[in-house]
């Protein structure tokens, strides 16, 4: 499969488990990753190092949330024919590229990532003086760069650390990418593509080294994406000559930034557990009606005849979620009016939400019945990923000089 499938169109993402998915979740991250699934090869994992970063003290809650937040993703849609479901920790090479990847990456790098003071801050009463915590963002490079991933869909927060995967990814490639025959070795691989492709590649090669023709570039990245007969060691060779560089071992990824979903909260926050304002996919349809009944309205609506204020008012920012034009003007127009009672409101949004999880409960229920099955799943995918983890690190082994047996 990987071989098919250029690298960079590989998207890999992961997600921390550490508690039950809410509809923050659903319209901000999976239903992209249902989108996705369409389009590319894609690696979706339970990080669960990373969630030990934070919550060492308290595990119990990423053994918990494991196979619960597997069974959100399968229930959401997520399809194992079409996407690698696996966990982190059981593809123990993801610690070997992030061990290795440390002893390169300087201290400022990880000091001055912003997310590292501002969770320190954030989560005041946990200790996060570690070290693990400090390389939380590298061992998310090495997440990344062990796959090749040419696209890591993340949220505006998390940008920042594909970044800092790139210039990890420049420094090995520059570090161990640069043989001493170098040239020759690039020279004698363009013969093997052939004539015609030699040409096409050498003509871009000049065009981008001289001009800098980006679109020469692109045409000639193209082009070794498609070429089906060479070694992958040329093939990244290759990729690094064109750009008057050493071989490409580890290609840099692209962030693609997650339209931000602003998938409201009952109080009308951001939906996020730190707030408790959530409605899990798996709540009771009778608990999520209750909560949507029980949602604060404008302030100023103290009785059934004071005009509201839509734009005051969290309902509002649900039906902007989840209602047509012609509710949402039935709302505004009977709201200002106080033609229309906030029950009556919000009823569209409750039928509009439980709608719309019933189909993610009934599989939920399924695979909640057949853990086997569930683990199967993750068991193959843990699998896939392995071999292609290890296809990488032995590349990366042997680049550094570690490849001895
Ligand atoms: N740090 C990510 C988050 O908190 C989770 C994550 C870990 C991740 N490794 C990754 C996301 C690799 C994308 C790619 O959301
Ligand atoms: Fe909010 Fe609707 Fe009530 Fe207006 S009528 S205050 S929009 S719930």
């Amino acid at each position: 499969m990987n071989s098919v499938v250029p690298h960079q169109q590989r998207v890999l993402s992961g997600m921390r488990p550490t508690g039950r998915l809410h509809l923050g979740h659903y319209h901000g991250v999976l239903k992209n990753w249902l989108k996705l699934q369409q389009e590319y090869e894609c690696f979706f994992f339970v990080a669960d190092w990373h969630a030990l970063t934070t919550h060492y003290e308290s595990p119990q809650i990423i053994s918990e949330s494991v196979w619960e937040m597997v069974i959100d993703w399968l229930a959401a849609g997520v399809d194992p024919q079409h996407a690698t479901i696996f966990l982190q920790s059981r593809v123990p090479q993801h610690a070997e590229l992030h061990v290795l990847l440390s002893m390169i990456t300087p201290l400022s790098w990880l000091e001055r990532v912003p997310t590292y003071k501002d969770q320190q801050l954030k989560l005041k009463d946990k200790d996060l003086s570690t070290y693990g915590f400090l390389g939380y963002p590298l061992l998310q490079a090495a997440d990344i760069l062990i796959y090749r991933a040419g696209m890591v869909p993340v949220g505006e927060d998390q940008v920042v650390h594909v970044e800092l995967t790139r210039e990890v990814a420049r420094r090995f490639n520059h570090l161990y990418g640069r043989e001493p025959d170098y040239e020759e070795r690039a020279e004698a691989a363009i013969k093997k593509i052939g004539k015609k492709a030699g040409k096409i590649y050498r003509d871009a090669r000049r065009a981008y080294v001289e001009q800098g023709d980006q679109e020469a570039l692109e045409k000639a990245r193209q082009l070794l994406e498609n070429q089906q007969n060479i070694s992958l060691g040329d093939k990244e060779r290759l990729f690094g000559y064109l750009e008057g560089g050493g071989r490409i071992i580890l290609p840099e990824p692209q962030p693609m930034l997650t339209p931000a979903a602003k998938m409201p909260g009952l109080d009308g926050q951001k939906m996020s557990k730190s707030y408790d304002n959530t409605i899990s996919l798996r709540d009771d349809p009778q608990v999520i009606e209750k909560a949507l009944r029980r949602m604060p309205t404008d302030p100023a609506r103290v009785r059934r005849d004071d005009p509201g204020n839509p734009e005051k008012c969290p309902v509002w920012a649900f039906h902007q979620v989840y209602s047509q034009n012609e509710t949402r003007e039935w709302v505004m127009k009977g709201c200002r009016s106080a033609g229309i009672g906030c029950i009556e409101c919000k009823q569209p949004v409750i039928d509009a939400v439980l709608l719309e999880l019933k189909p993610v409960q009934e599989r939920a229920v399924e695979f909640a019945k057949d853990p086997t099955l569930v683990r199967n799943i993750v068991m193959e995918g843990c699998q896939r990923a392995r071999d292609i983890a290890e296809e990488t690190m032995t590349t990366v082994r042997e680049a550094i000089g570690l490849g001895y047996r």
